[in-house]
């Protein structure tokens, strides 16, 4: 994308619980980039998780699956949300987040965590082993037991027994493989694949495979680490770490525990690529516990809005004010309570930390 061509069209689905909440800076952002006439943006928003059930009775709608077919990024808040836990399986938002990421074929989840220097004294973590963290998780997403058959929860014998299948195929092994060697490549070229291979026939097939794209990659160094142990060892000594490669399930957990390592689970970002459209969201989820009270950490939205600009509209200028403009306020002592700690000056809720960003990003724009 380039400012005389064609528009970058994003799709905003703000969601559920905190999604709208922290979604208020993006929007604000997108509005100070069309002013300045930096970009050719155009954007619009659709329903998804349980606003779109309310709205519509199903989780993702058609009407969103049209949109997201006109956009060229996707940007998510968060869905779910007590309200809609009793919902028959298939209606529940979560199933809306599968969908989008299966329909979107985004099979890539890259989920950075990096310390800013400011927040090293927030974390729960001793400052030493966490200051100057630099990991990437690469996350399965489409496959794995997400997604396996059989999957269901049957009755036999007046019994019943829930069932979910754990299976991954040497494509989708190999090309999630390639790309975590090829980032690696970029990095600091260690590759540590997580499995579970002294038990699950999946892991064992993973790990063979994961062997054999590594052939292509020889200057990159592999590992292959058990996932109980690479949970212990992420808290031990997160710095060992470079780019970390697994599955759907392990990923998941893998990347909360990485995200306090940060400081807060507030400020990890994530993209999801290798679809023909890439979709950002935090990692996070709706926070129902903290919804409404201007109490969230927007900054994992608003470093989602620039992985959106530096993965699929190629505008590394834009992302790098908009991290630049979060590093602004962050070395100010400004803190939302999730990460306040040594170093915070003062304490603010969703709205003026959001403001603040937005204002240091709106000044840079004019410069
Ligand atoms: P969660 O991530 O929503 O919250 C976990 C904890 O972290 C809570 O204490 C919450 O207050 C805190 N937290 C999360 N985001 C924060 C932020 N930006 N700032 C400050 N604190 C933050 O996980 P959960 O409570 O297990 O799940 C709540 C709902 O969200 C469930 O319905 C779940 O399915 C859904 N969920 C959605 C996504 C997503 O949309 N990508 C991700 C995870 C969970
Ligand atoms: C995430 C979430 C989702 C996942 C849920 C809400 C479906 O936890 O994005 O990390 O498990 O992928
Ligand atoms: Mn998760």
């Amino acid at each position: 994308m380039n400012d005389k061509g064609q528009p970058g069209r994003i799709l905003l689905l703000p969601g559920d619980g905190i999604g709208p909440e922290v979604f208020v800076p993006v929007l604000g952002m997108l509005e100070t980039i069309r002013k300045s006439g930096k970009a050719n943006l155009e954007w619009e928003e659709a329903y998804i998780g349980g606003v779109a059930t309310d709205k519509t009775g199903v989780p993702l709608p058609p009407e969103t699956l049209q949109k997201v077919d006109r956009a060229n990024a996707v940007l998510l808040g968060a869905v779910g949300g007590p309200r809609y836990d009793t919902l028959p399986y298939e209606l529940r938002p979560e199933r809306a987040l599968l969908g989008i990421r299966e329909y979107l074929g985004a099979f890539a989840n890259l989920r950075p965590a990096r310390i800013f220097p400011e927040l090293v004294g927030a974390s729960t973590l001793k400052p030493e082993v966490i200051s100057d963290l630099d990991l990437m998780v690469v996350r399965e997403l489409t496959g794995g037991i997400y997604f396996g058959k059989p999957r269901g929860i049957v009755t036999e014998g007046g019994v019943r027994r829930g069932i979910n299948t754990e299976t991954y195929s040497e494509p989708e092994i190999a090309r999630i493989a390639r790309v975590a060697f090829e980032l690696a490549r970029k990095r600091r070229k260690k590759v540590t694949s997580v499995d579970k291979a002294n038990v699950l026939e999946s892991s064992v097939l993973w790990r063979e495979v994961v062997g054999l794209v590594h052939k292509d990659y020889p200057e990159v160094a592999l590992e292959h680490m058990y996932v109980d142990n690479a949970a212990m060892q992420l808290v031990r000594n997160p710095k060992q770490f470079d780019v970390i490669v697994t599955g759907n399930l392990f990923g998941d957990i893998l990347s909360d525990e990485a995200a306090q390592l940060t400081g807060s689970i507030g400020m990890l970002a994530s993209a999801s690529i290798g679809g023909k459209t890439g979709l950002y969201e935090p990692i996070h989820g709706s926070a129902p516990d903290i919804a409404g009270k201007d109490l969230a950490n927007p900054l994992a939205m608003i470093l989602s809005l620039a992985f959106l600009f530096r993965y699929s509209l190629d505008r590394e200028d834009l992302a790098g004010q908009i991290e630049g403009a979060v590093r602004a306020v962050l070395s100010q002592g400004i803190r939302t309570s999730d990460i306040q700690g040594e170093g915070s000056v003062k304490v603010v809720g969703t709205r003026e930390m959001g403001d603040r960003v937005l204002r240091e990003f709106s000044n840079a724009q004019g410069r």
